[in-house]
């Protein structure tokens, strides 16, 4: 696929990135229908930052307290400077803040995000696989969700992967086992949302044939 027919994503960050490289290694396939423009964060040093500059992939920091500690403030500015960059897509690729109005409003309906759980168990919080060993659940996962004005982790579900907890299992292995599921998952949704296969009917989402 040409780069002009290409959808062009921003990501947001907070951590390691394991799902940045992820959507990054997809995009490096000819047919892929989306590219990383540019990514943000509101953690300067975090590892998935490095990784975008390393790519060569323009990146930007806005932690809160640069915009007087006000998250409606940060996400007008990160709205601003994605759109110089021309972003279509927004994907919250391990973003641990919430997205507020004015990147709600640019980028509606165009909002991905990732959480390690099968939603809507363990929802809201940055724990969610130590709250699934916790509880007992012999099966959890990861889900892909539309980003809306809904609450935390609420948007309609795009797609989600199951994935049982082991006997002895410790947060640590089953986040890598949810980890290995999201790698899969996520460049997958994205996929469907830039050829324009996401079909939604109120909360229900499908993935169709051909552009929506
Ligand atoms: C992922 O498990 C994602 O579901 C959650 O944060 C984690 C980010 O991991 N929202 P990484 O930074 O992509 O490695």
């Amino acid at each position: 696929m040409s780069a002009g027919a290409r959808r062009r994503a921003g990501v947001l960050v907070s951590g390691a990135g394991s799902n940045l490289r992820a959507l990054l290694d997809a995009c490096a396939a000819p047919d892929y229908p989306a590219a990383v423009v540019a990514v943000a964060s509101n953690r300067p040093g975090c590892p998935a930052l490095a990784l975008a500059r390393a790519r060569g992939i323009p990146v930007a920091a806005i932690p809160v307290g640069r915009v007087g500690g006000d998250p409606v403030r940060r996400d007008a500015e990160l709205a601003a400077w994605l759109g110089e960059h021309g972003a279509e897509l927004l994907v919250c690729a391990g973003y641990d803040r919430i997205i507020q109005a004015p990147l709600l409003e640019r980028f509606r309906g165009r909002i991905l995000n990732v959480h390690p759980s099968l939603l809507p168990a363990f929802a809201g919080g940055m724990h969610a696989v130590e709250a699934a060993l916790s509880h007992g659940v012999r099966v959890t996962g990861c889900t892909v969700h539309l980003v809306d004005e809904g609450g935390i982790d609420a948007g309609p579900i795009v797609a989600q992967e199951a994935v049982p907890v082991l006997p002895g299992d410790t947060p640590d292995r089953l986040r890598a086992r949810i980890h290995e599921a999201e790698w899969r998952l996520l460049p997958a949704a994205l996929a469907s949302l830039a050829s324009g296969r996401l079909i939604q009917d109120g909360r229900r989402v499908r993935v169709g044939e051909g552009p929506a």
